[in-house]
């Protein structure tokens, strides 16, 4: 037996630095943010899903015991995870499922990943079942982008919403698996993200095609990820050696980011948002116009470093601004908040 209401919400991220890096088995240092997305799931018919996507007044409806059909839109994601639950040994009881969220979706801060988690954690306490290890958690909503979105997306979303620890940073090696929690003390400087208006679904962005090329470049470097590679290794033909170069830059700066703020460093946190930037670009070549002139009009205002934050094409700014600074205007200023989890019906 399950509970008559559950409610769960999940958290979006803030990625301060690591982008594209963790599909390549790399290093990556998010944050879960305090937006996210609330699922709440009340009893009705048991052998039914009704899905209510509040904040864009649809709905879905579809037997829970059998594979949906293939859909598109915020529908893939509900149908996805019940189908992957099943698959994964746990069938889930169906009932009445409300969605709703403050996150703005297609900016970069994961609402995909917070409506998966938030939907996962939901359907399993819905239906009285135990919480899953959270990697393996983060591992069938990532199942679940891939497989009924059509987004190849990596884990950094899932498991900075699944491992979120109220002011800290995550610093995330994808090849270990290790999450290791990083104080972020901004003792007064102030991080702020900014929609650039430009919203992108990685699905039908260049994403996908990136992960191609890191794909190609590893066959013909003849190694398994690009983890493996070092600077000496880079005899690529372009633009393969442009987006390799980013990757392992990439990595660095997360390393010296952490050290950066362990030491409490946080001119060098900027300086290192910068470099990203520009590495995201001209090498990785995943920022459109709108947002390198985003990018500018912040450094102009004052910011000590911004960049181009999540998949890219669009989506979101993330800047730090120095202390006793005022943000602009359109700013969303944002910390590190505590993980995706059950809240009290
Ligand atoms: C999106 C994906 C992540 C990651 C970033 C880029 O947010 O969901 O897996 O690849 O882009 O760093």
């Amino acid at each position: 037996m399950g509970a008559l209401m559950v409610r769960a919400f999940a958290p979006g991220r803030v990625n301060l630095i690591g982008e594209h890096t963790d599909y390549n088995d790399g290093l990556c240092l998010p944050f879960a943010i305090g937006l996210g997305v609330t699922v709440t799931i009340q009893d009705a018919d048991d052998a039914v899903v009704e899905a209510h996507a509040a904040d864009l007044g649809e709905r879905d409806a579809f037997a829970a015991g059998e594979e949906p059909e293939r859909v598109g839109g915020w529908r893939a994601f509900v149908r996805g995870v019940v189908a992957e639950l099943a698959r994964a040994g746990a069938p889930v009881r169906g009932g009445s499922v409300t969605i709703h969220g403050d996150l703005p979706r297609g900016a970069g801060l994961s609402s995909s990943a917070a409506l998966e988690v938030a939907l996962a954690l939901a359907l399993l306490a819905h239906s009285g079942r135990p919480e899953p290890d959270r990697r393996d958690v983060a591992r069938l909503c990532s199942r679940v982008e891939n497989e009924w979105v059509g987004a190849e997306t990596g884990l950094l979303d899932q498991l900075a919403s699944l491992f979120g620890l109220a002011g800290h940073a995550l610093r995330m090696d994808m090849r270990s698996g290790e999450v290791v929690a990083v104080a972020l003390d901004l003792r007064g400087w102030r991080l702020a993200v900014f929609d650039s208006g430009v919203e992108h679904a990685h699905a039908a962005s260049g994403y996908n095609e990136r992960r191609a090329e890191c794909r190609r470049a590893c066959a013909i470097l003849g190694v398994e990820s690009l983890r493996d590679v070092t600077a000496a290794d880079r005899m690529l033909p372009a633009p393969l050696d442009r987006r390799v170069r980013h990757v392992l830059e990439e990595n660095q700066r997360v390393d010296r980011a952490t050290r950066a703020l362990e030491s409490g460093d946080l001119g060098e946190l900027g300086r290192l948002l910068d470099a990203s930037h520009a590495s995201l670009r001209d090498d990785y070549e995943v920022s459109v116009p709108e947002v390198d002139a985003l990018v500018d009009r912040l450094s102009a205002s004052g910011a000590a470093g911004a960049r181009i934050m999540g998949g890219g094409f669009g989506g979101s700014v993330l800047a730090l601004f120095l202390p006793g600074c005022e943000l602009p205007a359109d700013a969303i200023e944002v910390s590190p908040g505590p993980a995706a989890r059950l809240l009290e019906p």
